[in-house]
């Protein structure tokens, strides 16, 4: 089958504690609820492009435990491409997630488990030629993003790497990434340069500090601060939406889904990024990661 978009990526079983506030050190507090979620930033970007309407594949393996079928379960749900989800004998990635309520925002804790074993030869250069967009984060191994990296611009595909969680990219995933989405923490780890999140001249010192060439572009979220976008050249700013949020968790994820989804149908990057940023408003008002991924149509309603 022909998938305009991949995700080369992590999958987590996301254990969620909802409580009222968060834990100092050494002390033990009581959480309000506790539930389960497909997550892991990979899987969550595919759920958004594939709710959106986007024919999606999902690369990346999972464990032989529970864990793995469930989330492999998961994914077929969503109508996700599973062909090259692979099998690793371990354990499948976690991720600890404590939302506390008052505020909505989180702290995670993710162990990898089989997404360390995600190889880029699980795509094949056949696919590769088939896929339009690829999009990858750094829960998998950066070598292995480099190497499919520079495997698809042989095969003009639009690489999109989201630098979550912050780390120090090699030069060379660097200069084969053609969009940067990243948060204002990632943005701060990538140009080792701190920002003020309500200041353009701020923002546009540390984009400038990376040196950018005409073929790369980034976006920044900065939640209820705006999105800024970086373009030949030249900056857009978009104003975030207020809404009520409950949980935060995979905001940024559904960004980047619904960005591709719109890119795919050669929509215009900042097109794609006001869309992104309805579709990114949505889903911090309802609970868990890929679950709070909107349709089409909600965000079509949202306005
Ligand atoms: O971006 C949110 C995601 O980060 C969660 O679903 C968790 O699994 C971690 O990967």
């Amino acid at each position: 089958m022909k998938n305009p978009i991949a995700v080369f990526g992590s999958i987590n079983m996301d254990l969620v504690v909802y409580s009222s506030t968060k834990p100092k050190d050494g002390e033990t507090i009581l959480g309000k609820t506790f539930e389960t979620f497909l997550g892991g930033k990979g899987a969550n970007q595919a759920v958004a492009c594939s709710r959106l309407g986007s024919n999606v594949s999902f690369v990346g393996k999972v464990g032989n435990d529970l864990y793995g079928e469930l989330l492999r379960e998961k994914l077929n749900s969503e109508n996700i491409d599973t062909e090259l989800l692979g099998l690793h004998d371990g354990e499948s990635g976690v991720a600890l997630i404590n939302v506390v309520e008052s505020t909505s925002q989180n702290q995670i804790i993710v162990v990898p488990g089989a997404n360390s074993h995600t190889r880029s030869e699980q795509m094949s250069d056949q696919v590769l030629s088939s896929t339009d967009i690829l999009i990858s984060q750094m829960e998998v191994e950066s070598k292995e993003i480099e190497k499919l990296f520079l495997r698809a611009k042989e095969r003009n595909c639009y690489r999109i790497l989201n630098v979550a969680p912050a780390l120090t990219l090699s030069n060379s995933l660097f200069s084969e990434t053609d969009l940067f989405v990243v948060n204002e923490i990632e943005l701060e780890s990538l140009t080792k340069k701190s920002i003020q999140m309500d200041c353009l001249e701020s923002i546009k010192e540390s984009i400038e500090s990376m040196s950018l060439n005409n073929q790369q572009s980034i976006v920044v979220t900065l939640g209820s601060n705006g999105v800024y976008i970086y373009q030949n050249n030249q900056y857009e700013f978009i104003e975030s939406h207020k809404v009520d949020a409950i949980d935060t968790t995979g905001s940024g994820d559904c960004f980047i889904g619904a960005l591709a989804s719109c890119l795919s149908e050669k929509h215009d990057l900042l097109e794609a990024a006001v869309f992104a940023n309805k579709a990114a408003a949505i889903s911090v008002t309802k609970k868990g990661a890929s679950s709070s991924m909107p349709t089409t149509q909600e965000v079509l309603k949202f306005g």
